[in-house]
């Protein structure tokens, strides 16, 4: 399939997969048509056994201005219930493999929560995060009120959704929303590195390692646990695990076959 609104490429690096938003002009305002493009890049990418691990990024500019205000500020209560956009951003919520963001410049409304949709996030030292949909009379609507309020805490929180106030990258790594703070013409590097440095591992244990954190966000503690253990027993199912601890204890490096 080919991409109006987003640019792909398989192989940045063995097994690394890239998706790069491409509205450059309206700072990759996300449109229907754009969230619909990375739920079909990343469906095509978790199928696809030569890529381990994905990045999604911007430009320098701008990873993402936020939801297409353009698009949305005609529609109707109904129709916004019988479009039903957010069924795509919970498709991307269950891609199986490791997603990063790396962004750069705004990362705004739906766009600062298709960051937190992804499993990581590496900042360029320009990057600013905000939810400012109260700014125009809405709130967020892809989840910034609760991944935003699990992530940073209640004030900052609470700070950022009803002032519509933006933080830098710096603030953002300070108050554990992102991983990682480089300088401009790095963050991209630096996200394909810490993609690569995941695609070394087993497939099928990053998988369910992946699950099992994000476990932690839907259910209890006790609830959670079992599910980690049932996760953790079942590695031990897989050939990886043998190689892995194997490898160990020969002092070699592990060779992962996904199996
Ligand atoms: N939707 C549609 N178009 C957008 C956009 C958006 N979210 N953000 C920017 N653009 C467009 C602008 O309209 C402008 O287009 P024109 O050149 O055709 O006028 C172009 O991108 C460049 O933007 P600016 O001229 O405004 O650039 P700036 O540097 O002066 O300001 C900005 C940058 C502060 C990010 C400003 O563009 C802005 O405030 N954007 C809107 C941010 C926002 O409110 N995001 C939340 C959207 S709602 C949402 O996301 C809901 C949800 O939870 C899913």
């Amino acid at each position: 399939m080919s991409y109006e609104f987003i640019l792909v490429n398989p192989q940045i690096v063995p097994f690394v997969a890239t998706i790069q938003l491409n509205r450059p002009k309206e700072l990759n305002a996300l449109n229907l048509q754009l969230m619909g493009e990375i739920r079909h890049a990343l469906e095509t990418f978790d199928a696809d056994d030569s890529v381990r691990a994905i990045v999604i990024h911007g430009n320098e500019r701008a990873f993402a201005a936020g939801a297409d205000i353009k698009q949305m500020a005609g529609r109707t209560a109904v129709d916004m219930l019988q479009i039903d956009q957010f069924s795509t951003w919970d498709s991307i919520r269950r891609t199986k493999k490791p997603i990063i963001a790396a962004v750069s410049g705004f990362a705004l409304g739906g766009g600062c929560e298709l960051t937190m949709l992804c499993d990581m996030i590496v900042a360029s030292e320009t990057a600013q995060f905000g939810q400012p949909e109260i700014n125009i009379g809405v709130m967020p609507g892809a989840g910034g009120t609760q991944r935003l309020t699990r992530a940073v805490g209640k004030a900052r929180a609470m700070e950022m959704v009803l002032t519509g106030n933006f933080i830098s990258a710096q603030e953002a790594k300070e108050a554990g929303l992102i991983n990682k703070v480089v300088p401009v013409e790095l963050y991209l590097d630096e996200a394909v590195k810490m993609a690569q440095k995941i695609a070394e591992k087993s497939p099928i244990a990053v998988q369910l390692a992946k699950e099992s954190v994000l476990k932690a966000f839907d259910t209890g503690l006790q609830e959670g646990l079992y599910f980690e253990r049932k996760n953790f027993y079942m590695l031990f199912a897989t050939e990886d695990q043998k190689e892995g601890m194997n490898a160990f204890i020969e002092k070699r490096k592990p060779e992962f076959k996904n199996r």
